[in-house]
């Protein structure tokens, strides 16, 4: 297939003020770039939508620069390398990596993680179950939080990409698993779909949330894998047991730029000895190998189960990030750029 002269990419215009909105991004046509000495030409195929992005382009302190205004938006992708003047790759092969939100991106490799097994079916799932948020829960429940048989888990979007497969990975160690959720339809997919043992929906719970998790939880959290803060996990605290592990592995629940503040928790970690460790899933390149493996074993064989929301199109991908912000996603959110034309 002929290559393209122009493509379409989608670049950061303004910063959240501080709600995220679609206005934020612009969509501009650009030459496609040709690949140099060492380096490789990806089409990207599949793109991710993270609540990091949030913080991402949030001119505010976090573990990486914010994407600078009038660039192409930061984000993972999986892409099929369509040019190589590279010795690692060759033309077919499938990648995971940050090219970002374009159609095509020229790469010295350094922005690539890994190659993406054909045989794990849809390449959208390195993005999801089997990319950074499957490896995200496998990596902060079992390496963090360390879960033994007969704990009770306690997880915050539990109906999402990250949270459905703490749940799981939970219940696989002989967990009991609790998951908070925004919606009906949310708390019962995490009963029915994902087999968490209790779901209570926080968005209709108002003043009984509290309640509500104690009854569920009727041996006390010995893992609270949290990935909201705020008042979701003000309602938990209490019942954290003694030598529990919190994971902080999110915080979409509170405002991104630091300015956020609430209780003090101090004397329930001294007095239980908690262990309260946040978690960043880019911190673990190294441990990624091993987590694929079992990962890629459980949803081989049915263990693990996951589903998608896919969202058509580059250009509709500032406002999928927004609907997922607001909850409206049912899974993982992925972005389809291409129609894979030339599957190796
Ligand atoms: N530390 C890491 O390395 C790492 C890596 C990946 C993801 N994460 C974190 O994991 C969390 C989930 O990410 P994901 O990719 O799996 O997304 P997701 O759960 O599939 O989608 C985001 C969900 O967040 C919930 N949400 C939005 N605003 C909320 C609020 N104010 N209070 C409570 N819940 C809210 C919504 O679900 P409800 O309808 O249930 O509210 C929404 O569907 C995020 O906090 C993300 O930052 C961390």
């Amino acid at each position: 297939m002929a290559l393209p002269t122009e493509q379409t990419q989608v670049v950061l215009v303004a910063r959240p003020a501080p709600a995220v909105t679609a206005d934020l991004f612009a969509v501009r046509r650009a030459p496609v770039p040709r690949p140099g000495p060492g380096e490789l030409l990806i089409q990207v195929l599949w793109l991710s939508i993270d609540p990091a992005m949030r913080g991402w382009i949030a001119d505010a302190p976090n573990y990486r620069p914010p994407v600078p205004l009038n660039e192409v938006m930061f984000g993972f992708t999986v892409g099929r390398v369509v040019e190589s003047n590279h010795p690692d790759y060759v033309p077919g092969e499938l990648v995971y990596g940050t090219q970002g939100w374009q159609e095509y991106a020229v790469s010295d490799g350094s922005d690539i993680d890994h190659k993406v097994d054909p045989a794990w079916g849809s390449p959208s799932a390195a993005l999801g179950v089997l990319g950074h948020t499957g490896l995200t829960a496998y990596l902060g429940l079992l390496d963090v939080g360390q879960p033994k048989e007969g704990e009770t888990v306690l997880v915050t979007t539990a109906a999402g990409a990250v949270g459905s497969v703490v749940g799981q990975i939970a219940r696989l160690k002989g967990c009991r698993t609790v998951g908070l959720a925004g919606s009906d339809e949310k708390v019962r997919l995490c009963r029915e779909f994902y087999g968490f043992d209790a779901a209570i929906n926080y968005r209709s719970a108002g003043d009984r949330l509290a309640d509500l998790v104690a009854e569920a939880c009727p041996d006390g959290v010995d893992i609270f894998f949290d990935n909201v803060s705020g008042p979701l996990a003000e309602a938990v605290f209490p019942l954290l047991n003694t030598r529990a592990r919190v994971v902080q592995c999110g915080t979409i629940g509170i405002a991104s730029d630091g300015s956020a503040n609430g209780p003090r928790p101090g004397r329930t970690v001294l007095a239980k000895r908690i262990r309260w460790e946040g978690f960043l899933v880019l911190d673990h390149f190294d441990a990624f190998p091993r987590a694929l493996a079992d990962l890629g074993r459980w949803v081989a064989d049915g263990r693990i189960r996951h589903r998608e929301d896919v969202v058509e199109g580059l250009a509709s991908a500032p406002d999928a990030l927004c609907g997922m912000l607001a909850g409206r996603n049912l899974g993982k959110v992925v972005v389809k750029v291409a129609r894979d034309t030339a599957k190796a």
